[in-house]
């Protein structure tokens, strides 16, 4: 049984990646909606919060750990991974890297994720480790996550959000955007219409999906 967490619905972006690659699979899902959002909190609370989901899932017989959260990813990975040697944790940020540099022609990668993720630099640094000489755009969009978790995805006052968060990454001419958060995908269509039909768009849980694949 694989066992999946995040901070809250987001996850199940990743979990329909999942099914996609490994239909026969059972998972467990664990959206810690009480403690929502991770992606303003501190280090200590997220790497305390998923150790005990982990703790949890483990106890609902997972024999595989995937941290959906990209928050979660980019500032407790390493630690959970240390604590919890005995199981395989997979993460969400690493197996998506090879595809984004493949995916970005004009080396000009826009990435958005919550104010933590953005904060730790995870991406940015493991993308410049990997080509330094990639130009990468980060920014946080805050209110993307209880837009999404409020169910108002189709709203004027979302598209409105998004059109302030990105016309600043639009003018950067990136030509591909990373979706550092689980929640984003669920605007994938407003992105879009901000950015214009041209733009690749990297949702890293199809990645994750497939190294877990590989991984059987
Ligand atoms: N789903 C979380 C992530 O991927 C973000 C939501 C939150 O802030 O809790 O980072």
């Amino acid at each position: 049984m694989l066992g999946i967490f995040d901070s809250g619905i987001g996850g199940l972006t990743v979990v329909k990646e999942i099914f996609k690659n490994l239909p026969k699979y059972q998972i467990i899902y664990f959206g810690d909606a009480a403690r929502l959002p991770y992606g303003t909190k501190g280090t200590d609370f997220i790497k305390r919060y998923s150790a005990k989901i982990i703790d949890w899932l483990i106890q609902k017989k997972a024999k595989i750990i995937i941290i959906a959260c990209h928050t979660s990813s980019a500032w407790a990975s390493d630690f959970l991974k240390k604590r919890f040697n005995k199981i395989p944790i997979f993460e969400v940020i690493s197996p998506a890297l090879n595809e984004v540099l493949s995916a970005a022609e004009s080396k000009r990668i826009g990435i958005i994720g919550t104010p933590g993720t953005i904060k730790s630099g995870s991406w940015k640094k493991k993308l410049l480790a990997k080509d330094p000489t990639l130009k990468i755009y980060s920014k946080s969009c805050p209110l993307f996550v209880p837009l999404i978790e409020e169910g108002w995805i189709n709203k004027k006052i979302t598209r409105e959000i998004v059109k302030e968060y990105l016309e600043p990454l639009k003018l950067k001419k990136i030509d591909v955007l990373v979706l550092a958060c689980t929640h984003y995908p669920l605007l994938e269509k407003e992105i879009k219409k901000v950015l214009g039909k041209k733009i690749k768009i990297i949702n890293p849980a199809e990645s994750l999906a497939k190294s877990i694949k590989l991984f059987f």
